[in-house]
């Protein structure tokens, strides 16, 4: 993409200012996550595809909150970075929420009055929307010479968006809103998308014209339709068959709807690529990440961000990994990795927490219950039961025993353990750091170790164990009730 291809005929309008008072959310609606990204940013980056020569975002409702999601939201902010073509986003704002009509309204001031090309008017509920339909959509408004084209669609159950009535010409005579329709006017199955192409000046020209809703005292946009049809120009229609597509967040029902839409779209892209995805709909997979042949992963796991896992890995049950590279040949079970680098054939969990700045070579194993920080296992190194490892370094085929501890804070600072090549450290060991176990060395089971240990020694710590007669000679322990 670059400024060369811009389409320097088309602007899009994008209308965010809505309340989506049927999400019943204290969250704008266009930041809803559909699979962990805000709806906004679907549609936008569907947009930038086409590479118009100016965005415009209109915004109402919660405008501040969405003003600096935009700018703290790298992705967001990175599809109008102001090296991109379209340049940064423009936002118009829409003082009193009278409407999707007053919306548009509010979005012109930011165009040219001297501009003669087309406005892409689309409604920013509609996160599934591609970029090969809104191409479709332009391509064929240009063909037919219209004044405007309405994507629209036929479905069975046309309950809640507006109708699309025709005359015999194929020109959209209106539309006509759920509220307003009359029973005939319900059974029309082909209905507004809530994505239009008009020529600019002819919305300019007639987009004052239409009036409040009788019920509703709303400035509908689709009115425009007909005050434009009279004027006995092109009305026309292209419709999609693909319903999904067009779907419009309103509640949550269709944001659950959107989030499974949408995982699959993504997730079907990487089971084309070999990856095998068991229940598809149930995983959530960042559509950037780099994953393996053969890798295979089971329900409910998410990943998250910038990740990358090798071929022939197994990612169990429930696992979230974010912001992590994962070898060849790996195993990870109902586990969480953050921000951490895992090499081939490791085994993690199940119930392992490996959290940042962890590396962990090949051939290692992580076990249940072990929570891993800011920690380097070399090769072959195993931590297979119930310990908290954090700020070390651990040689080669080290085997940390259970329960074991490194006890790094001390309430002010943090310190380092460093447990050398070969080490065995024994079963509930508290590892009092900063400390250094040498190499080939064995500490014993239930120390508190507190001074270095050399190469190839025993560290051992503990009290002299002292057996005492019982008082009562018949006295025998029991079990509680
Ligand atoms: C709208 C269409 C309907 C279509 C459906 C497709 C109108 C009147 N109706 O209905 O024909 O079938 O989309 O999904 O347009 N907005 C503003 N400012 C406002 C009011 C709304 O910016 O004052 C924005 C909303 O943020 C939203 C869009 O306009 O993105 C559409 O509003 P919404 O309330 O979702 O309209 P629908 O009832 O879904
Ligand atoms: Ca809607």
């Amino acid at each position: 993409m670059n400024k060369n291809n811009q389409n320097k005929n088309i602007i899009s309008i994008i209308l965010g200012a809505g309340k989506g008072a049927r999400m019943k959310s204290n969250i704008p609606k266009i930041l809803h996550l559909v699979n962990n990204k805000p709806l906004i940013y679907w549609l936008i980056k569907s947009i930038q595809i086409i590479n118009p020569l100016k965005n415009i975002l209109v915004v109402g409702h919660q405008y501040d909150e969405i003003k600096n999601y935009f700018q703290t939201n790298k992705e967001l902010s990175n599809l109008f970075h102001k090296n991109q073509p379209s340049g940064i986003l423009n936002f118009a704002f829409q003082e009193r929420l009278l409407g999707s009509g007053d919306a548009v309204k509010s979005a012109l001031n930011n165009i040219d009055k001297n501009y003669d090309g087309d406005i892409l008017v689309v409604c920013g509920d509609t996160p599934l929307l591609t970029s090969e339909t809104i191409s479709n959509l332009i391509e064929n408004h240009k063909k037919t010479d219209s004044a405007v084209t309405v994507l629209t669609a036929k479905v069975e159950n046309p309950f809640g968006y507006g109708r699309v009535k025709k005359d015999k010409n194929n020109n959209i005579i209106k539309i006509i809103e759920e509220k307003d329709s009359d029973f005939d006017e319900k059974n029309i199955k082909e209905i507004n998308s809530g994505v239009y192409c008009f020529k600019y000046k002819i919305l300019k020209d007639y987009i004052h014209k239409i009036v409040p809703n009788e019920k509703t005292a709303e400035f509908y946009l689709t009115d425009i339709i007909e005050i434009i049809y009279k004027t006995g120009v092109k009305t026309k229609s292209f419709a999609t068959d693909n319903l999904a597509e067009i779907l419009g967040i309103n509640d949550k029902v269709a944001l659950f709807q959107a989030n499974r839409e949408m995982r699959m779209r993504i997730n079907k892209k990487f089971m084309l690529q070999g990856v095998e995805i068991i229940n598809p709909e149930n995983i959530e997979i960042d559509e950037n990440a780099k994953i393996g042949i053969d890798t295979i992963i089971y329900d409910g796991t998410i990943i998250r961000g910038k990740v990358e896992i090798g071929d022939n890995c197994k990612i169990e049950t429930n696992s979230f990994i974010e912001n992590s590279k994962i070898g060849n040949n790996t195993s990870i079970k109902y586990s969480y990795i953050i921000d951490s680098f895992v090499g081939n054939n490791c085994e993690i969990g199940p119930f392992s927490h490996i959290r940042p700045n962890t590396k962990i070579d090949d051939n290692c194993k992580i076990g249940n219950f072990t929570e891993i920080k800011n920690t380097y296992l070399a090769k072959g190194t195993k931590v297979s039961h119930l310990s908290y490892i954090g700020d070390s370094e651990l040689g080669e085929n080290v085997n940390i025993g259970a329960g074991t501890i490194t006890c790094n804070y001390d309430g002010i600072n943090k310190y380092k353990t460093i447990i050398k090549d070969n080490s065995f450290i024994g079963s509930n060991t508290n590892l009092i750091a900063p400390v250094i176990i040498g190499k080939n060395s064995i500490i014993g089971a239930g120390s508190t170790i507190y001074e270095d240990v050399p190469d190839n020694s025993l560290g051992i710590e503990r009290n002299k164990q002292i057996n005492k007669k019982l008082m009562k000679p018949n006295h025998k322990p029991k079990n509680p009730k």
